[in-house]
Order: structure tokens, then C-alpha cells, then sequence
């Protein structure tokens, strides 16, 4: 079977290291054409940096790197450095990358690799607040078809707000790019904060990633570690969710996630309810479904796969 061809868009965020490494360890399932930084836990000249950080890190310094939009749509831009540091990536002492930026916009490069790729055969795999994915469907609206599916993290539903009471960080962030997502038509597949609350960052998860004995396991240990601090002091939780991996373990193994097909939609005008994803779970809005909504994972079997897909780097 050939590997699904994927383009992960992110804004590195531990987790969102942690899901490029997952994906830069299972070439043979998956194809990252290419990684799109955006703006969000930190402003995008650390995202670019960090996206190429962790390509070097997996051993991968050829995988191509593209600058996207450094704001929302149509807001000042919110980041998350008390969540994730300075740097983004705080945690361990990181080398400053040495792999190129690819030159291109990172929309231009979604929208050729789209227009150039067999229709269909393109998975989106946003881990950020969806400027860049939001800006190319409205610049080539002619994509939205040949788009396979867009899995992305962000919303929430049961488990409310993380950044408000009740707008998860990477929609809050831009409600209006997030809107234009869930209205496009593409096929849709969202890990909420009520799957990826369940994926959580134990000391024996994260022992396991240091006991791989290699850079790349001790990072990730180093990560958690680090990143684990804010949700277990807001929370009292055993740990922190690791997030975005999820996107990308839904891609290996589908069957590791339960959830339902319902409408979603985003909230753009509230004062207190900017950016929540209202997602009508019992039906009763009669509005028609347009996302795979996930609720449930295996944890262990997510942190299994995390660490033996890691430790092959
Ligand atoms: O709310 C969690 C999301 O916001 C994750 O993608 C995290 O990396 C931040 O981007
Ligand atoms: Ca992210």
C-alpha cells in the first residue's frame, strides 16, 4: 500500500513536536509532502524554527519547511508561551536549526501541491489555529474538492474551553479562518479537547519515552516534562494532554479513536463565547453533519504506538 501523502500545518508546541516526529517515523504509512508553520502558541518566526528543529532532530533535514501567516484572519494575534515557554519548545537546550526555510509562502505551497497532486490524495493536518488552511481555500476555492480530508486538532465540546471557558487555544485563536474550515464542504475529522484530555502524560508514559535511550525519546521525556506543568497545576491532573499527536495517530491507526459524524459549527460573534465549537452531539439542531467529532481513545494503546514509532528514530 503506498503511504498516505499528508502536509502537516503547525505551530511547534511540544505536542505539536511530538506528532511531526510520530509522522517522520512511519514513512511507510505516511508521506509528509510538507510541513506549514502558522502563528500561534508563539509567533511565527519560532514556529518556522521549531518545525525545522524537529525535522533535524528526526533525522530528516530534507523534509521541506515553508513560513505561513503570521496573524489571524481578522485578529491580533493570541499565543500560548505560559503554556509552552518562550521558545515554544521549551525544556531542553535546543541548537538553532541549520536545514533550510523552503522560500514559498506556505499557502502557495498548499495550493500547488493540491492543484498539482491527483485530486483526492492530499491529507491537511492542522495543529494550529487554521490561518494558513483558511487563507488557501479562500484564495483557491477550486481546492476545497481535491482536498482527501482535513484531520485536525482543536475544539471542544464536553471538555469546554482551554484559553476561555469555552473556546479551545488553536479555534480561539482564529475563529474566523476555523469557521471558513468547517463550512467548506472538505471532509472533516476533529480531536477535540474531549479525546485529547484522555491522552495524557503520566510519569510512566513519560518514563518510557526517556527509557528509548535515544536524542529523540530523551526529548520528548524532556518536552512532557515541561509541558505537562501548566495542565497539572490547572487541572490536578496526572499529567498534561498531549494534543496534537492524536492527528496523527488517527492516520496510523483510525481504530485506536471512537467518536460520531455531527454538525459542528464556530461561534465568531459571542463576547463570552468567541471561537467555541458548538457541536450538536444529540442531533437537535437538525443542521446537517459535517465532522467526525471524536470523544474516546485507547490511551494506552495511543502512548504505545508514541513510543514505539519514536523509538524508531
Ligand atoms: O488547545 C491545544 C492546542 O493548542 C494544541 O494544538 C497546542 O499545540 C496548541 O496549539
Ligand atoms: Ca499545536
Amino acid at each position: 500500500m503506498r503511504p498516505r501523502k499528508i502536509i502537516i500545518d503547525t505551530d511547534p508546541g511540544q505536542d505539536d513536536a511530538v506528532a511531526i516526529l510520530l509522522a517522520l517515523a512511519s514513512p511507510a504509512e505516511l508521506e509528509v509532502l510538507g510541513i506549514t508553520a502558522v502563528a500561534g502558541n508563539v509567533p511565527l518566526p519560532l514556529t518556522q524554527k521549531n518545525a525545522r528543529i524537529v525535522c533535524e532532530l528526526a533525522g530528516k533535514p530534507d523534509t521541506l519547511v515553508f513560513a505561513g501567516c503570521e496573524a489571524p484572519l481578522a485578529r491580533k494575534l493570541v499565543t500560548a508561551e505560559h503554556v509552552h515557554g518562550k521558545t515554544g519548545l521549551d525544556g531542553p537546550a535546543l541548537a538553532d536549526p541549520t536545514m533550510p526555510l523552503q522560500g514559498p509562502h506556505a499557502v502557495d505551497f498548499i495550493v500547488e501541491t493540491l492543484r498539482r497532486q491527483p485530486a483526492g490524495s492530499v491529507t491537511l493536518c492542522p495543529l494550529g489555529p487554521l490561518t494558513n488552511i483558511a487563507t488557501a481555500l479562500t484564495r483557491a476555492p477550486e481546492i476545497a474538492p481535491r482536498i482527501q480530508e482535513i484531520v485536525l486538532m482543536g475544539g471542544a465540546y464536553f471538555e469546554v474551553g482551554n484559553i476561555t471557558p469555552a473556546a479551545e487555544f488553536n479555534i480561539y485563536v482564529d475563529p474566523e479562518a476555523a469557521d471558513i474550515v468547517f463550512k467548506s464542504g472538505v471532509p472533516l475529522t476533529v480531536m477535540p479537547l474531549d479525546v485529547t484530555h484522555k491522552a495524557l502524560t503520566t510519569r510512566p508514559r513519560i518514563e518510557a519515552f526517556r527509557r528509548l535511550g535515544t536524542e529523540p525519546g530523551r526529548m520528548v521525556a524532556e518536552w512532557t516534562d515541561f509541558f505537562e506543568r501548566f495542565d497539572m497545576a490547572k487541572y490536578g491532573s496526572l499529567g498534561a494532554p498531549l494534543h496534537d499527536p492524536c492527528v496523527i495517530a488517527y492516520l496510523l491507526r483510525p481504530e485506536l479513536f471512537s467518536g460520531r459524524r455531527i454538525n459542528v459549527v464556530v461561534e465568531t460573534q459571542g463576547s463570552f463565547t468567541l471561537g467555541m465549537t458548538v457541536a450538536d452531539w444529540w442531533g437537535v439542531s437538525r443542521r446537517a453533519p459535517n465532522a467526525q467529532f471524536m470523544g474516546d481513545l485507547d490511551a494506552d494503546g495511543y502512548f504505545a504506538l508514541l513510543t514505539e514509532r519514536i523509538g524508531r528514530l
